[in-house]
């Protein structure tokens, strides 16, 4: 079934990202009982999306903030996030960053190599504080998922590998300023094989025993984020399986007395909740192809062009029988497509065409490439 938009937005100027946040709602609430089921405390990835509506109703949950760079931080802290509530993870932390996170005493700094633990330590000492610190170590498990979001693999830059590990830790012996309060990974985006936490559980289960043998005790596992969601059919699957995420964690995890799990989980919770709203420009016809060019683009939504990933484009205006569009955006880059060959009622200039599950990783890459303007941000519903 097609998404129905109100009568009062069908004549608004667009594009635009239309959130329901009665669905949002919905999603958050299935996410914090599954997770409260299993004692597992949920941390929102604000990279996915921070607008600040959005940010209020998470924050509302009583979810934590995982943050990656000092303006996210600030973001969640003016949003209300309990400083002790907030992450501050990230591969390239600026000192200036650092500084900020420190002032405002969040809770961890997620660590991703030595000489980011060396800065910490002295920017920390400098200050007179002392810092908390998660290692995030790089636990090679594959998330099978596209490889520009695959994260977890030895190739990739982020997280201390395991064959460094004994250095980083007895370099953290020797520093005064910083305590380690945990271990981190976090292995990819966009995973739908759920296998793949299996795995992923087993492995933060033998990374644990490693500390331990070394008389080292972790009172926070951090298994990272990661749980896709169904782009195909976003009808069937609006709000994700959590109970069955969380309940991987719950039962496979071994967990020690006292000691806290946190996931830190984006997309699954704002991917269906946001719609990118768009009009027809011209329908052109060439000798091979049906064009259907929309006044939306890859600076609205740039993951079709990034990743060549799918999302279901819907024609809202016409009940008209089914013809084939190469559907684009109005873009200089022959990158601008949102999908080849897709099946739409038959399409006119002025129709309301949406993409749907547009709501993680779509508002926060937009671009003002060719001077664009900024797409609107309209909400529907509430708590
Ligand atoms: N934790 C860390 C350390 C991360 O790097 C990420 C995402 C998350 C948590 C949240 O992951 P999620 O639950 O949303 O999968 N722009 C790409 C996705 C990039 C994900 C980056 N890291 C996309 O549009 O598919």
């Amino acid at each position: 079934m097609p998404l129905q938009l109100p009568a009062d937005l069908s004549t608004r100027p667009t594009p635009f990202y239309l959130y329901d946040l009665g669905l949002l709602n919905r999603t958050l609430e299935a996410a914090r009982a599954a997770a409260q089921a299993h004692d597992i405390q949920v941390h929102y990835a604000l990279k996915a999306n921070s607008n600040a509506p959005i940010l209020a109703l998470v924050q509302q949950h009583g979810f934590g903030a995982d943050c990656v760079s000092g303006n996210e931080v600030q973001r969640a802290l003016d949003s209300g996030f309990a400083p002790d509530h907030v992450v501050f993870a990230g591969v390239g932390k600026s000192d200036a960053e650092i500084i900020r996170a420190l002032d405002a005493d969040i809770w961890c700094f997620n660590v991703e190599s030595a000489p980011e633990l060396a800065i910490v330590d002295e920017l920390a000492g400098a200050r007179g504080r002392r810092a908390r610190v998660a290692l995030r170590l790089n636990p090679n498990v594959d998330a099978r998922t596209h490889h520009y979001i695959t994260t977890g693999l030895e190739a990739n830059k982020f997280g201390i590998n395991m064959t460094d590990l004994p250095q980083v830790m007895e370099l953290l012996e020797r520093l005064p300023n910083v305590e380690l309060v945990g271990l981190h990974v976090h292995i990819g985006s966009q995973i739908t094989d759920l296998s793949v936490f299996e795995t992923l559980a087993g492995r933060v289960n033998e990374l644990q025993q490693w500390f331990e043998h070394r008389g080292t005790r972790l009172p926070h596992l951090n298994v990272g984020g990661g749980l896709g969601v169904d782009y195909q059919a976003p009808d069937a699957h609006l709000v994700p399986d959590f109970a069955r995420y969380f309940g991987i964690f719950g039962r496979l995890l071994q967990r020690r007395p006292g000691q806290q799990v946190h996931v830190e989980l984006g997309r699954a919770l704002v991917a269906q909740c946001g719609t990118l709203v768009s009009r027809v420009l011209y329908v052109k016809e060439s000798q091979q192809t049906r064009f259907a060019i929309l006044d939306a683009g890859m600076t609205e939504l740039i993951r079709p062009a990034l990743y060549q990933s799918y999302h279901r484009i819907e024609n809202l205006t016409s009940p008209g029988p089914e013809r084939l569009y190469d559907v684009v955006g109005p873009i200089c880059e022959s990158s601008d497509t949102f999908g080849r060959q897709v099946a739409l009622p038959e399409t006119r200039r002025g129709d309301v065409v949406v993409l749907r599950t547009a709501g993680a990783y779509g508002e926060v890459m937009s671009s003002g490439y060719n001077l664009r303007d900024k797409a609107a941000a309209v909400y529907l519903g509430g708590a």
